[in-house]
């Protein structure tokens, strides 16, 4: 069950329940007597938040003359992040507003920095400090304190967390949520962002290696690996400082796991693990191919399914319909090399340096595409390509037509690939009765891709979803805009998740 969770008075009967996660997230929970007490008095009300019939979290509240005490809030570990415990607060609020309180009071760890922040989102701000109040381990308590209960601007406050809660009508985030971290670094570029609610890029920071590989003419693994190293932490500190937020306050931390090369995986998903231990959140492990998926969301909210999406980069070409959010379907891909490799084989067969894309992309706006008519394999032959043909047939032309312009050779070439790219998607959208055509992944910062899949869409009467070249090519914001879906959907990673170079994509 992964719905918002419905929040009941609590019984007898989640008394076990509620000790189990009390366990887990308390150093020292309350005795079942305790808890028995605390149910049969009714000065003393508590909530369970109810996924199905599973408890996944619960809170607690003692009225005493004309003041609430919010005695305990607490939410599974693997569902911390998605608003419940924020969900139980504002019900015990409204509780106490509608029995007529006049303030709230509560106690909280002065090193649990993350709960003072949910609280102080409702109002509550620190009023003093108990030293020594907490022990195992000991710490001070904060009293933190909430006047006017009854005033008309604590009302907007609580309307407004309420209508931005997710189920709500109308409404995809929530203000309680600061957005989860994601960490990118599968190939050549190390990238972390901040999202927030899947969509709401709070920031997103590049660091490309292509500069130190370029001297190899292609990605050396052991060389990005260290880079990865080096650049990984003060690349996730510039994420949280342009995102405004501290570390410890993010609600996820989610890192690419696969596919792609395995050293360089490794240093973002175990920097991702070392976070998440540190600030008590969720990991995630996110694959690479569904990022690249989810890119267009970030710049398209609306995007309508079925959909059919090009998904062509260094390392992939696929046809894909996206039935749904989470829900695809591959129906093609490429036998021999990805689109991106293509393009980066041709440069490096003609000498034009590394990556390749980026170059004949610029050399082809100077050239004609119509110059040299190069192969289309499997044209009209079900739905996988294949581009090891082409990339041969170009090395030949310029061996036995040395004088060739090479922007001509370009535009021909790029012509070459991005008609049967968008032939076959344009046949899919057809077949599938799509809504829409999307482009995604490093080689759709193509600017003939771009502009065919544009020209088809309109005759065709489709939508085209074309991603911004920063969002097509590896970056991180796509990374936690899915790992928003995954947490929802799956819930956190395990901590042993290991780093999978030949990850698939999971399909429905
Ligand atoms: O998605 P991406 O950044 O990394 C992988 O996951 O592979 O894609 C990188 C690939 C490279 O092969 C690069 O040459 C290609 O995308 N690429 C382009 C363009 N920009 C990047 N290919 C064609 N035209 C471009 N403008
Ligand atoms: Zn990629």
């Amino acid at each position: 069950m992964t719905g918002k969770p419905e929040l009941v008075a609590m019984t007898s009967s989640h008394v076990d329940s509620v000790m189990a996660i009390d366990s887990r997230v308390y150093a020292r929970p309350w005795s079942r007597s305790m808890w028995i007490k605390e149910i049969e008095d009714a000065g003393r009300p508590h909530l369970v938040a109810l996924d199905g019939s599973e408890v996944v979290g619960h809170a607690g509240s003692m009225y005493a003359l004309d003041e609430v005490h919010l005695t305990t809030v607490a939410v599974l570990p693997e569902r911390q992040g998605e608003g419940i415990a924020s969900d139980l607060v504002l019900a015990l609020l409204d509780q106490a507003v509608r029995a007529g309180s006049s303030a709230a009071t509560l106690e909280v760890r002065a090193a649990d920095r993350r709960t003072q922040r949910l609280y102080s989102r409702f109002g509550f701000a620190p009023a003093g400090v108990r030293r020594g109040y907490y022990t195992t381990p000991s710490d001070d308590g904060i009293i933190m304190w909430l006047a006017d209960l009854q005033s008309p601007e604590l009302a907007r406050r609580l309307d407004e967390i309420r209508s931005r809660t997710p189920g709500a009508a109308g409404s995809t985030t929530q203000s309680t949520e600061q957005g989860i971290l994601g960490i990118e670094t599968s190939c050549d570029e190390t990238a972390a962002a901040v999202v927030r609610g899947g969509r709401e890029v709070l920031s997103s920071v590049v660091s490309s290696q292509i500069e130190i590989h370029a001297r190899f003419g292609g990605v050396v693994p052991e060389v990005a690996s260290r880079a990865h190293v080096e650049s990984i932490l003060p690349v996730v500190g510039a994420a949280l400082t342009e995102a405004g937020i501290d570390g410890a306050d993010v609600d996820a931390v989610a890192a690419t796991h696969g596919p792609g090369l395995v050293g360089a995986l490794l240093v973002g998903v175990s920097a991702a693990k070392a976070m998440s231990l540190v600030w008590e959140v969720p990991f995630i492990g996110i694959n690479h191919l569904e990022a690249h998926l989810y890119a267009a969301f970030l710049e398209e909210p609306d995007l309508e399914m079925p959909l059919v999406v090009l998904l062509v980069s260094g390392g992939h070409t696929m046809l894909i319909l996206m039935e749904g959010n989470l829900q695809y379907r591959v129906l093609g891909s490429t036998l021999d090399d990805a689109a991106g490799e293509a393009f980066d084989k041709v440069a490096r067969h003609i000498g034009l340096g590394y990556p390749g894309g980026p170059i004949i992309d610029r050399l082809s706006a100077k050239g004609d595409r119509d110059a040299i008519r190069f192969p289309r394999a499997m044209m009209s032959d079900g739905w996988d390509f294949s581009f090891s043909g082409v990339k041969t047939s170009v090395v030949n032309h310029l061996r036995h037509n040395p004088d060739t312009p090479i922007e001509d050779l370009a535009a021909s070439f790029q012509e070459a690939v991005a008609d049967v790219l968008v032939t076959k998607a344009r046949r899919a959208a057809r077949k599938y009765g799509a809504r829409g055509l999307c482009l995604a992944g490093g080689v759709a910062a193509n600017s003939r891709l771009r502009q065919s899949v544009i020209d088809v869409c309109e005759a065709d009467g489709l939508r085209a979803f074309v991603p911004s070249r920063e969002m097509c090519t590896d970056n991180a914001a796509m990374v936690a805009a899915v790992a928003w879906h995954r947490l929802r959907a799956d819930g956190p990673s395990p901590l042993d998740l290991g780093a999978d170079p030949s990850l698939r994509l999971p399909t429905s």
